[in-house]
Parts: C-alpha cells; sequence; structure tokens
C-alpha cells in the first residue's frame, strides 16, 4: 500500500505534499501527485501568499490558488491554505508599513476573511512564523504595529469567513523543546484562556539528516495536551551533498522516526512534505551543498526515505 492509504489506515487524515503551479505542467510530475494512494492533500508553495493573492491592496487574485484546488478536488485531496499572515512573501503596500492600528486592524481582517471564505471548507495556515528562533516575536510589519493582537486579529477573521475551517498557527523549530516551543506553548494556552479560536498547531519540521529531534513526540504532546490538534505541515530532511548510501538509509530512519511520532500522538492529523520530489525541493537554492530532502529523488523515483514513510504508517 502506499503512503496516503496507509495514513488513512492509520487512523489520520492524510498523507500530503506541498506543490507549485509551475510544476503541474511536468506531466510526470502530475501522474505522481494525482494519485490519492501516494497523496490526500496538498499545500500550495506559493500562490496562496500575500504578494500573490492581493499584490494591490483590495485587488484579490486567485488564480494560482484555484488552480491548484481545482488539481486536489480532481482527486479527492484536502487543501491546506498557506498562509493569511506572514512577514515574508509580502507586496510593498503591505511590506512598507505606515498604517495606523486601526488601518493594518483592517486590512488583516480584510485579507484572512477574503482567502479563508474564498477557499471555504479547508485547513489554513492563518499565521505563520510569528517568532524568532530565540522566542522572542518575530519584529515585522504586523506586530510593530499592533503588538501580539495581530494574531487574535487574524484568527477571529479566519473563525468568522469560515467556522467550518481549521485554523492553526505554523511555525519551524518548534519541533524540539526549548524557548521558541516554550513561547509557542504559552502562545496558544493564552489563546485559549481568552477564548481567541484556533484550532491547531503546524510543526513544519525541515530537519536535516541525523538531526531528527528525539523530543518530537513528546512535543506533539505538549500541544495537543492545550486542547489543540497538531500536524507536521512541511517535512523534508536535507543533507551535505554528494548523497551517500549511508546518508540515505539514515534520512530513511529519520523519515521513519518522523513519521512514528506523528503516528503515536492521536492528536496528530497528518504529515506534508514539502514536496515529494528533489527535482522541485526548495532546499539547494536556500542552502548552499545541501539538498536531496525529499523521498522521492530528482528523476521520480522512490528513494530509500519513502519506504521509511510507508513502513512507519504501517
Ligand atoms: O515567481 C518568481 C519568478 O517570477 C522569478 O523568475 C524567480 C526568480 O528567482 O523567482 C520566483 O519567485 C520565487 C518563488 O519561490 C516562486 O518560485 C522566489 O524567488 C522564492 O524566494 C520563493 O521561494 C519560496 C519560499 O517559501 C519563500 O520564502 C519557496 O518556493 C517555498 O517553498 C518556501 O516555502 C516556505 C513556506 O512558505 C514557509 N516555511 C518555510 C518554507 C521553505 O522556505
Amino acid at each position: 500500500s502506499n503512503s496516503n492509504a496507509l495514513a488513512r489506515a492509520a487512523g489520520k487524515l492524510y498523507f500530503g505534499t506541498a506543490t507549485d503551479n509551475s510544476e503541474l505542467s511536468d506531466a510526470a510530475y502530475v501522474a505522481i501527485l494525482s494519485d490519492n494512494s501516494y497523496f490526500g492533500q496538498l499545500t500550495p508553495a506559493n500562490s496562496m501568499k500575500w504578494d500573490a493573492t492581493e499584490p494591490e491592496q483590495g485587488v484579490f487574485t486567485f488564480s494560482g490558488g484555484d488552480q491548484i484546488v481545482s488539481q486536489a478536488k480532481a482527486h479527492n485531496q484536502i487543501m491546506r491554505g498557506h498562509n493569511c499572515v506572514w512577514y515574508n512573501q509580502l507586496p510593498s503596500w503591505v511590506s512598507n508599513g505606515g498604517f495606523t492600528s486601526a488601518q493594518l486592524t483592517s486590512i488583516i481582517q480584510n485579507h484572512c476573511s477574503t482567502l479563508v471564505s474564498h477557499y471555504k471548507g479547508e485547513i489554513w495556515d492563518v499565521v505563520n512564523e510569528p517568532f524568532n528562533d530565540d522566542g522572542t516575536w518575530r519584529s515585522d510589519v504586523f506586530y510593530n504595529t499592533l503588538g501580539t493582537s495581530y494574531v487574535d486579529i487574524a484568527l477571529q477573521a479566519a473563525r468568522a469567513a469560515d467556522p467550518g475551517a481549521k485554523i492553526y498557527i505554523n511555525d519551524y523549530n518548534i519541533e524540539m523543546t526549548g524557548a521558541k516551543a516554550t513561547s509557542m506553548l504559552n502562545l496558544i494556552k493564552d489563546l485559549k484562556s481568552r477564548g481567541i479560536p484556533v484550532d491547531g498547531v503546524g510543526l513544519q519540521c525541515h530537519f536535516i539528516v541525523g538531526e531528527v529531534p528525539t523530543s518530537l513526540q513528546s512535543i506533539m504532546q505538549q500541544f495537543t495536551a492545550l486542547g489543540v490538534e497538531v500536524a507536521i505541515t512541511e517535512l523534508d530532511i536535507r543533507m551535505t551533498l554528494p548523497a551517500s548510501t549511508a546518508l540515505l538509509a539514515q534520512q530513511e530512519t529519520d523519515y521513519k522516526n518522523v513519521i512514528s511520532a506523528c503516528k503515536a500522538v492521536s492528536g496528530c492529523v497528518g504529515v506534508t512534505v514539502w514536496d515529494y520530489t528533489d527535482k522541485y525541493s526548495w532546499v539547494p537554492s536556500t542552502f548552499s551543498g545541501q539538498g536531496e530532502a525529499c523521498p522521492w529523488d530528482a528523476n521520480l523515483q522512490k528513494k530509500p526515505a519513502y519506504s521509511g514513510i510507508t513502513a512507519a504508517w504501517a
């Protein structure tokens, strides 16, 4: 059996992948992407971000996101919206700032509610990457104008726009015990105590071969103990190139351990890889000399990592 079928059999909602619009003209890539036995969920890697969806104030363009949704719907795949509020990939009219708090509040409300109502009935990363690695709040136009209240504003707008959508806060380096995870735990506690809607925490899981955090499962349990679900939202496990048999074997073990952690936590609803193939991974262009982070290689052939995934779900 294949990765999504096995995830479903293990009681999870999906095993999924990120994808991007430019990749949809690659027929061999799309053939695998479209196979629901492999993937039951898609996340658009870029086309629902602010610069793509509201490039000018009040002017929304849904064409890129809609294309990914059609691809997903045609194969009975769940969509994860990504994302409403993030410091990166903002159009300059937002990142330039200069807003009063009332102005930025209504800008966030309009952006979140328009996106979440256009893509109804889905899962949404409403707030992406709010923290620095030391656990302090990221200094961006949202925090600098509104303080932490921008998180409330975004979540409340998303909930009002579609009460049926699962609304998440998503971040990286919260997969291990430490200051950043503690800040996210405290944020969830605070939101819950004040009655601000939040359904889940996304753990991105951009890992390095041989360095999968041993506290991953326990951190997920700490989140679910607060009354939210969790998901692994952007999994990839990169290595320093060139790859070797030993590195690929370690990567197989690493993928297996990550999937096993989600499997073991009842509130972990699914796992998404940040594209399934090395052909389209973001890693080599960001981390010089590193790559081969995905479960399929650049020729769309399964790597040992894929066996790690299926072994863990089974
Ligand atoms: O669209 C332009 C194209 O017109 C231009 O010719 C080309 C030249 O560089 O750039 C294209 O834009 C690129 C865009 O991806 C679409 O391919 C950007 O330069 C590039 O920076 C952008 O990278 C994306 C990255 O987020 C930006 O931060 C990656 O594809 C995307 O996979 C990555 O995803 C993020 C998640 O959203 C949040 N978590 C981390 C994750 C990995 O960085």
